[in-house]
């Protein structure tokens, strides 16, 4: 391997800059040229890339985003599209492929690294740490932190005004934010996809933390849960319990936002060099992961196939704090 390219591609998150800094850099280190390409599989698909250097890479560690650009490219999901991009990785003397992003992009990197027998290693990046083959994804920590910081805030006016929030929060069609910010910002309840929560059952525990005096009520629901947005489900809680002031907050896109936090610079940084270390031991169409603490390396059909899971433990220990 002489000469990789590197981009950033669906949602941004948190650390993606971290990320690139650490395959620039690692790739230097090993003597490997190493390509920006700007907007996703856009800039692949119109050769907009360009070399990168140690310092090209300079004070990007601590800022979210990515200087990269990233985009959710429709045209690299046709046969025509993928040709083009093809083409312009070879123009440009590319032995190999690293794709910092989530599942849409995996799909992408799996398909061009089969239709042209093209090195590609995938690096986690996505705040809804909706992907198998590693226990975090880049920017789910400071996701987390972002929402639970909310979720503090809204607690203090919800508890002067004795008033039950919904707080809907980002993971599309996983939960994991929303279960670790019911933990860490004490949430009476979580609605999520994953767990087939009904509104009686919601309603029934409200009503004992009302007979506990609790003294504030901030409820979370993951955006992508089954029973409809956070306004639905007020709305429901309404109708039951008319006399509850309630209140919504949708927390949105400054979930994507915002410096990264410690763990996700440091994972970021060793999944970066991990895979510019695989690329060199000849591992490809895999995904970087961390397993308990280890680097690890799974197909990356694998990782986006397999539905992983929220952790049996954290969601009965929420469960028990509620009360
Ligand atoms: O995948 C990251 C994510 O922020 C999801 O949590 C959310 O459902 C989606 O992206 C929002 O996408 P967009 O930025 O295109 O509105």
């Amino acid at each position: 391997i002489k000469k990789i390219g590197v981009l950033t591609s669906g949602g941004d998150a948190p650390g993606m800059n971290a990320a690139v800094r650490a395959v620039v850099r690692a790739s230097i280190y090993y003597g490997i040229d190493v390509f920006g390409i700007y907007k996703g599989y856009d800039g692949l698909i119109n050769g907009n890339m360009e070399q990168l250097y140690v310092r090209s890479v300079s004070n990007i560690l601590s800022r979210g985003g990515t200087f990269l650009l990233s985009a959710r490219s429709k045209e690299f999901r046709t046969k025509e599209g993928r040709a083009k991009a093809y083409e312009n990785f070879k123009a440009n003397g590319l032995d190999a492929l690293v794709v910092i992003g989530g599942d849409g992009s995996f799909t992408g990197a799996d398909i061009f690294s089969q239709e042209f027998d093209v090195p590609v290693i995938g690096i986690p990046g996505t705040i809804d740490n909706d992907l198998s083959g590693t226990d975090f994804t880049i920017g789910y920590d400071t996701a987390c932190n972002t929402a639970r910081e909310a979720i503090d805030k809204i607690r203090d006016t919800a508890s002067s005004h004795e008033r039950l929030f919904f707080v809907e929060v980002m993971g599309r069609d996983a939960g994991f934010i929303a279960l670790n910010s019911a933990i860490g910002g004490g949430a009476v309840a979580m609605i999520v996809p994953e767990h087939n929560w009904s509104i009686d059952a919601l309603i029934s525990r409200l009503k004992k933390g009302a007979a506990n005096q609790k003294a504030s009520n901030v409820v979370i629901v993951a955006e992508g849960c089954h029973l409809g947005s956070s306004y639905d489900i007020a709305e429901k809680v309404k109708e039951h319990i008319p006399h509850y002031d309630i209140r919504v907050s949708v927390l949105g896109h400054l979930q994507r936002g915002g410096s990264p936090t410690t763990l996700d610079r440091v994972l970021a940084s060793r999944m970066g060099v991990a895979a510019v270390e695989g690329l060199r031991e000849g591992q490809s169409k895999v995904m970087v992961g961390v397993i308990n603490n280890k680097i690890s390396y799974t197909p990356i059909g694998e990782a986006i196939k397999t539905i992983k899971r929220l952790d049996d433990d954290e969601f009965r220990i929420a469960k028990i704090l509620s009360i």
